[in-house]
């Protein structure tokens, strides 16, 4: 039996992508396995989105090859946005000649193709599309590795060149799938016995701008929402500058959408926010927070905030902290600003990585006890979860997320996955709750 593994690195896109790599080799009969220095084929699905998102990669990449020269006819293949980039075909070529077949993102979708031209000549491939705005291609076999949880693409690529950010270079420009594919690829997941969707995009509420005919965000959650079956939808991720009061009256009269809206602020400086290109100000993103919890009491919010953008002061740091108290996300991705080649902020003066590291800090302590008060909230109460997975760390319990994502541990076994379940919560920590099913 022909083995394959695929390494994913960066985000839930990335994930996606590499369900459909994976799908690819099946159809050519290999099939998964977890350690890559025994497989046949190994993809490495790579993110640039930080400098230590590509270091991971590369020291990965790396290690491979004592393996390849015992296994010659291993065949390793490099994908995703790292190689995507300007001039990396050239740069992991001679950094590992060892890479058989080097593709970028637009066309990973022809790994399949490619493997059985390499494996029919031998001869290396690296081929890397840097057409701005290539066809959407309408993948058929996907071998999806989170069930009861499905994502679904509903754009590729993103327009709003945020300066520090290095996707609009490695997805290209925003492209909408038809609405009828979207509806039909949930309604075979739902078929399936799939329990929850996500919808998946750089910028979801921007869905649709580059169609003709005049289709929006609002009119999909819309045609989803007429889906009379159990289920719950999700969506990320939400741009601030395009959320809008359309979609979150949707949202609150539909019960299967989740109650949860990722919405990245980044910074809480209306300064730094406009070096940031992310056009809105720091009012604009309380407003919509304000019009959230008012339109939506329940709605859980998330968000992903930066720290040391070049012009960064302490004053514009205070103005973070100040926006994180009064939003009082439910959790928080947070980062260190790092510079990447060919963004408008490399070009800018940088910040010392002292002040960066400890401005983190101060952020993560503070997110860290709005966290664990709004997890305590959930004490006591009874919430319905979906149970996703086993926890592989205790034995005879199972993980599962509430409607507002919250992780909740409870007694069970396998046979609970798939399943809405109602529990009891009887203990609350930080990043995850406790408790006990109840009838
Ligand atoms: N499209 C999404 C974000 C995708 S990238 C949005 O606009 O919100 C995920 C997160 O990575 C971003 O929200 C940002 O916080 C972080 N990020 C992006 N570029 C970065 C950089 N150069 N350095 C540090 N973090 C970065
Ligand atoms: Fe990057 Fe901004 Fe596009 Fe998000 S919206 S992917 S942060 S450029
Ligand atoms: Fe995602 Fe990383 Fe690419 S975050 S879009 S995989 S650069």
């Amino acid at each position: 039996m022909k083995k394959y593994t695929i390494i994913t690195y960066g985000c839930q896109m990335n994930v996606h992508e590499s369900e459909k790599i994976a799908g690819a080799l099946e159809e050519r009969g290999y099939v998964e396995n977890a350690d890559e220095t025994t497989s046949d084929v190994v993809v490495f699905n790579t993110c640039c989105i930080r400098e230590t998102a590509e270091q991971k990669a590369m020291g990965n990449i790396g290690a491979l090859k004592q393996i390849k020269k015992k296994n010659k006819n291993m065949v390793i293949i490099v994908s995703g946005c790292m190689s995507q980039q300007k001039g990396y075909d050239k740069l992991l070529k001679e950094k590992f000649p060892f890479i058989d077949i080097i593709v970028g993102t637009t066309n990973q979708s022809k790994i399949g193709e490619l493997l059985d031209e390499y494996l029919l000549k031998h001869k290396k491939i690296a081929q890397i599309d840097n057409t701005e705005k290539p066809e959407i291609v309408e993948v058929k076999s996907i071998a999806r590795t989170s069930y009861p949880h499905a994502w679904v693409n509903i754009t590729y690529g993103c327009n709003n060149f945020c300066t520090y950010c290095i996707v609009p270079y490695v997805r290209g420009r925003e492209r909408s799938r038809n609405y009828k594919d979207i509806l039909n690829d949930i309604n075979n997941l739902l078929d399936q016995g799939y329990k929850e969707i996500t919808l998946l995009g750089q910028n979801v509420n921007s869905y649709g701008s580059d169609l003709d005919d005049g289709i929006d965000f609002a009119f999909l959650l819309g045609e989803i929402a007429k889906i009379d079956r159990k289920f719950r939808l999700r969506f990320m991720t939400s741009h601030p500058k395009d959320l809008n009061e359309k979609i979150l009256d949707i949202m609150a009269s539909c019960p299967n959408m989740s109650k949860c809206i990722h919405l990245p602020c980044q910074a809480g400086s209306s300064k730094v926010l406009a070096a940031m290109n992310r056009r809105y100000t720091k009012e604009h993103y309380l407003h919509l927070v304000e019009m959230i919890r008012e339109k939506l009491p329940e709605c859980a919010i998330t968000t992903d905030i930066m720290v040391g953008f070049p012009t960064e002061t302490e004053e514009d740091f205070l103005d973070t902290l100040d926006l994180v108290e009064k939003c009082r996300f439910s959790s928080a991705f947070t980062f260190i600003y790092s510079r990447r080649k060919g963004t408008i902020a490399d070009k800018m003066e940088q910040i010392p990585y002292k002040i960066k590291q400890e401005r983190i800090s101060r952020l993560i302590k503070l997110q860290n006890q709005i966290t664990a008060e709004i997890s305590d909230t959930y004490l006591g109460k009874t919430v319905e979860i979906l149970v996703d997975c086993i926890n592989n760390k205790k034995s005879g319990v199972v993980c599962g997320r509430t409607d507002d994502n919250k992780l909740v541990n409870v007694k069970g076994d396998e046979s609970l996955i798939g399943q809405f379940i109602n529990v009891k919560i009887t203990d609350a920590k930080m990043s995850a709750l406790y408790g006990e099913i109840v009838e």
